[in-house]
């Protein structure tokens, strides 16, 4: 433990350490529902669209150990109104390749395996339309994007600007589809007490599962309870429900006990979601010195059939550099893949891709250092809201990650450094993700223990800890805003039971969570204060609190965490083998509340982009429509050797204006801007530009013409 007076901002081992090294914090799947638990297994269509034609599970109810076998004939009926594929064995329909079309239910996990070899299916297939490009015809606008972002913006006469500038850059990027997969599968085991539905779920907020379900099952949200202590990791795919949940609901009423369901690695790959491809057209205009005049970025994405998704991939764009005329725009088609979902930074992580290896692209142009031109296009206030920035340090990540990594000096031409058959290259992008707060309501309650034992303080709240540290930053943020040690704080998170809040995603959490917190214990405090003279009464106290949203100063004010990545890049002249032997990473993300925990966010974030980079890349059969590396021998993510030495640091400027912490948020903002750096760095390492991710050893010999 820490000897400095404020928990806030010091390096606090993880409370749930021991317990996760030990294995004893129960994820969903270890969770003890107090009766033998059935299994399920899911047959996954094989076809990309059409009907299915015929279905039989004659011989899998057969099978020894078979409970049941749930068809789109004998699933419950789910009440109307559920969107995307949450409808689960509800129609005859198939939308998108491994859509469930039956389900088994068996006393093992193995007789489930094993029974859904046994169900046979047949289908009545049509041509599937899977092909992303920006000259098909059925593109649109969608009527906006997700999370509520404007689907176009239009300042000024960008073409007019683009005309008359000195330099200009027109260059079109595009960056694959993309997995969610982070260690833990999605996984439910779901059990009915009469009417009412208990879930131990893999999810990123507990609150967020329990209304579809709610309205699946016909049931008021008091009826559905979501228990969610632990979980093994989440980008995105976890903080909505997927077909999963409704299935282990569906089946636990069915054979009417416990029913376990965890997706297998391929599953993830076609129930849970993915991040769209994009093909995004970046034009600049700059005067000769590097000024910005016309910024414009054109986005064509995909969407699913059966739901909208619309990924705000330009929006960074709308907010990093100044220039007078400037356009971002989005356009959709929608295609039959299953529905897309949000993956770590949604939107900033491919839209950045491309805005900072173009501004890479500007740089080389002019002749300019790729730092300075990015601090001559520093904007004094936010670009398309005219408003000012609540916090903006982009300028001092720079500077400070070039004293750090050592860029001066650096050569502008590409090429020039090699070590035996290693081309060697450096480059840099910025970073950045807004700074957001959600509804969040919490209870702290004072047990004053009679008089006699030690006070206790009770913070209930579901948050949640995916990973995070949350568990620990939280406990930090209640004691200093209780003004007691952290043992004095007995922590209640991840469990729909407890107040509501937003689940972790979009980097709210500790900013809603905790402010929800500080608000919370300081009208605590008063009541001890002016009710009891600042005594625990013996009988305890209770105070419920909370934050309605976004605070006073969201409107006024343009919030967001920035940052620098400088990188190094060797590849191998022979063979094309890109690595990253070590890297510097600053920040502008206001508090953050634990150093530790904190350092290991900023780590995951970058080490994610790298793996953009250079490795993750979802290939779709252009005929059948299906997935085909769906597993993590084929479907590659960086690991350790593929991530040299991480140097992270981060400004200490709390964001007065943001939240009760002064915290920008910081799950998502390592990620924004590093496959770009990296990107820019292999193009200073080689003289090649690779405009299309991931960059593997293939695209080096195709960029020299050899292949
Ligand atoms: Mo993150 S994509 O906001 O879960």
């Amino acid at each position: 433990m820490t000897t400095i007076d404020r928990l806030v901002g010091a390096g606090v081992d993880r409370i749930d350490g021991p317990a996760k090294v030990r294995g004893t914090a129960p994820y969903a799947f270890e969770q003890d529902p107090g009766e033998p638990i059935a299994h399920l297994a899911v047959v996954q269509s094989t076809v990309n669209r059409g009907r299915i034609s015929r279905l039989d599970a004659t011989r899998a109810e057969a099978m020894p150990g078979v409970l049941a076998v749930l068809t789109p004939a004998s699933a419950p009926r789910l009440a109307e109104g559920l969107s995307s594929d949450l409808p689960v064995l509800q129609s005859l329909d198939v939308h998108y390749q491994g859509q469930v079309v039956a389900a088994v239910v068996a006393e093992t996990s193995e007789i489930a395996a094993a029974a859904i070899g046994a169900v046979v299916v047949e289908y009545a297939a049509e041509e599937p339309d899977v092909v992303l490009s920006t000259d098909r015809a059925d593109l649109y606008a969608p009527e906006q994007l997700m999370a509520g972002f404007d689907t176009d913006s239009v300042i000024g006469d960008v073409d007019g600007a683009l005309a008359a500038a000195a330099v200009t850059i027109d260059a079109t990027y595009e960056t694959p589809t993309q997995h969610n997969n982070p260690i833990e599968m999605h996984t439910s085991m779901a059990r009915w007490d009469g009417d009412s539905l208990t879930m131990w779920d893999a999810n990123q907020g507990p609150h967020n599962i329990v209304n579809d379900l709610a309205k699946g099952f016909g049931l008021d949200r008091g009826q559905v309870r979501i228990i969610s202590p632990y979980v093994g990791g989440a980008f995105g795919s976890k903080a909505f429900p997927h077909p999963n949940q409704m299935l282990a609901a569906m089946a636990a009423r069915v054979v009417g006990r416990t029913v376990v369901f965890e997706l297998t690695r391929p599953q993830m790959f076609t129930l849970v979601g993915h991040r769209t491809p994009t093909i995004q057209r970046v034009r600049l205009g700059a005067d000769a010195d590097g000024r910005l005049t016309a910024i414009s970025h054109e986005v064509v994405e995909h969407t699913s059939k059966i739901s909208e998704f619309a990924e705000q991939t330009a929006t960074p764009t709308r907010v990093l550099y100044a220039a007078e005329n400037r356009r971002t725009t989005h356009r959709l088609a929608r295609l039959d893949v299953p529905p897309p979902t949000i993956m770590r930074a949604p939107g900033e992580t491919p839209g950045m891709f491309a805005l900072e290896s173009a501004m890479d692209e500007l740089a080389s142009a002019l002749g300019i250092d790729p730092v300075e031109l990015r601090i001559r296009n520093e904007p004094t206030e936010d670009p398309e809201r005219h408003v000012p920035w609540s916090s903006r340090h982009l300028v001092e990540c720079l500077r400070t990650g070039a004293e750090r990594f050592g860029w001066a000096g650096r050569d502008l031409r590409p090429r020039m450094r090699t070590e035996g058959r290693w081309l060697i290259g450096t480059g840099v992008a910025s970073a950045t993700y807004p700074t957001r707060r959600r509804k969040a309501q919490c209870r702290i309650s004072v047990d004053g223990r009679g008089g006699t034992a030690p006070v206790r303080y009770l913070v209930e709240i579901d948050g949640s800890d995916i990973g995070t540290g949350a568990w620990t930053a939280l406990s930090q943020i209640a004691a200093d805003a209780l003004g007691v040690a952290m043992d004095a704080v007995e922590l209640h998170i991840g469990d729909s039971r407890l107040p509501r809040a937003g689940g972790a995603g979009g980097s709210t959490g500790l900013a809603s969570w905790g402010s929800a917190i500080v608000l919370t214990a300081r009208d605590l405090r008063r009541r001890l204060d002016d009710e009891f003279g600042g005594q625990v009464p013996a009988d305890g106290v209770t105070v419920d609190g909370g934050i309605e949203g976004e605070g006073p100063h969201a409107k006024t004010h343009s919030m967001h965490a920035f940052g620098a990545h400088f990188v190094e890049v060797r590849v191998d002249a022979d063979s094309g083998e890109v690595r990253v032997p070590r890297a510097t990473s600053v920040y502008d993300a206001g508090t953050v509340v634990n150093a530790k925990t904190g350092r290991s966010q900023f780590i995951g974030g970058f080490s994610m982009g790298v793996s953009m980079a250079l490795h993750e890349e979802t290939l779709t059969d252009p005929r059948l429509g299906h997935y085909v590396n769906h597993d993590l021998a084929e479907y590659h993510v960086a690991t350790n050797a593929d991530i040299g030495e991480l140097d992270i640091s981060w400004l200490d400027h709390p964001d007065e204006l943001a939240n009760e912490l002064g915290l920008k948020g910081i799950g998502e903002i390592g990620i924004t801007g590093a496959a770009a750096a990296v990107a820019n760095a292999y193009w200073h390492a080689t003289g090649l530009r690779v405009r299309d991710l991931p960059i593997t050893p293939d695209k080096y010999f195709r960029e020299l013409g050899l292949t």
